[in-house]
């Protein structure tokens, strides 16, 4: 396999308005990309299986059309844990943004905030939080269950003080993933080693200590409910039996995740294990809002996911593409395209409001 540094030039980043989907913007971010960079981004565990069944698991529904509703006003706009969103996508927390640009997670704020929009921020960014939460705009902040729980508090009283609107905890990674060739070899040849400024090393993926907590179980949510009272979101939940875990100790969302398929080779893709995860609560007042991501590449997979019970889905490798084409205003790009399409997927089917769309929606595709 042919692993080099030098990224062939690509040429100018096309302007995100003249595409017609946001796979020629991928294309582009993966010439443009040295190899540790490319590999980093879009690859996942192992061969690569889970990345690849979360996008291909959306085109398992088509989609039904109602006709003669009125659809001369499509409203996107939805609430996620109170907060009113120009529409149901958040930007999903990942590390590494100064990977794709020099100004990084600053960046990438401020263009979930001009498209209206909360940006969970990663513990891996590669900018101070400080930087970054209490810009303008709506923050989540995502972490992992570090061993020592001093500087666990330590963090997270931090992030909240900062003025993050959630904490949520990333649960889908309690061991270390088991990296294919090119995954391995990008962690050992990023450029100027892992920039992470929350966490000490790269223990996220290889190389130093690996710092999650292995331990760690439902019942210390308690502890975590010690520390503040701001919402509490617990990502990579993907079955039934967890979600009911989450409604029972209190816990605001979940978000339906597999990492992006980053954790577990050959895992369920998340548009199969959504369902799944929405009935097991649906009929509890105490329900956790239910989130979804994993393979969203277009506006019609946002409806989707909302017409299988999802409140929004989030983007991860998409707003990394934007960013790496047009900093700031290529993130506000990419959500807006995803919003545009969706926009039109709503007036497709006839249903003009996000509470519009359900069952009905959709129906399993034939092949
Ligand atoms: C480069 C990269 C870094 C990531 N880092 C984190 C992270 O630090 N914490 C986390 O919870 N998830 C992380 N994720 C997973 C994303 O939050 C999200 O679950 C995933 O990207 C969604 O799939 P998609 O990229 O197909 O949209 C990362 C994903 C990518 C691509």
């Amino acid at each position: 396999m042919a692993l080099h540094n030098d990224a062939p030039s690509p040429g100018a980043p096309p302007p995100i308005g003249d595409l017609s989907d946001l796979a020629a913007l991928s294309t582009w971010a993966e010439q443009r990309w040295p190899e540790p960079v490319r590999a980093m981004i879009q690859d996942g565990a192992g061969s690569n299986a889970t990345v690849q069944a979360n996008q291909q698991a959306w085109l398992d529904w088509s989609l039904r059309t109602r006709v003669l509703t009125d659809v001369s006003h499509i409203d996107t706009s939805v609430s996620v844990l109170g907060r009113k969103l120009a529409a149901p996508i958040l930007v999903a927390p990942s590390g590494l943004h100064t990977l794709a640009h020099p100004r990084g997670e600053i960046a990438t704020a401020e263009g979930a905030a001009a498209f209206g929009t909360t940006m969970v921020l990663s513990s891996g960014t590669g900018t101070p939080m400080e930087d970054v939460l209490g810009l303008d705009g709506s923050s989540w902040f995502q972490f992992y269950w570090r061993r020592d729980r001093g500087t666990l508090r330590e963090i997270l009283t931090r992030a909240v003080a900062l003025g993050a609107e959630a904490l949520c905890l990333t649960a889908d990674l309690p061991v270390r993933p088991l990296l294919g060739e090119r995954m391995r070899y990008a962690v050992g040849h990023l450029p100027g080693g892992p920039p992470l400024y929350v966490l000490d090393r790269s223990a996220h993926l290889s190389g130093g200590e690996w710092d999650h907590d292995a331990r760690v179980t439902w019942k210390d949510l308690e502890w975590l409910r010690g520390i503040t009272d701001i919402p509490i979101v617990v990502k990579g939940v993907t079955t039934a039996e967890d979600a009911v875990q989450a409604a029972d100790n209190g816990v605001n969302a979940v978000i339906v995740s597999n990492h992006g398929g980053r954790a577990l080779d050959h895992g369920r893709p998340t548009a199969r294990c959504l369902t799944e995860v929405v009935d097991a609560v649906a009929a509890r007042s105490d329900a956790p809002e239910v989130l979804v991501d994993g393979g969203i590449r277009h506006g019609r997979d946002v409806l989707i996911a909302l017409a299988l019970g999802a409140r929004a889905v989030l983007v991860g490798r998409p707003v990394l593409w934007g960013l790496s084409a047009h900093g700031a205003a290529g993130v506000h790009g990419v959500l807006e395209f995803l919003r545009r399409e969706l926009e039109s997927c709503m007036g497709m089917t006839g249903r003009p409001e996000v509470k519009d769309i359900d069952k009905t929606t959709i129906t399993e595709a034939t092949r």
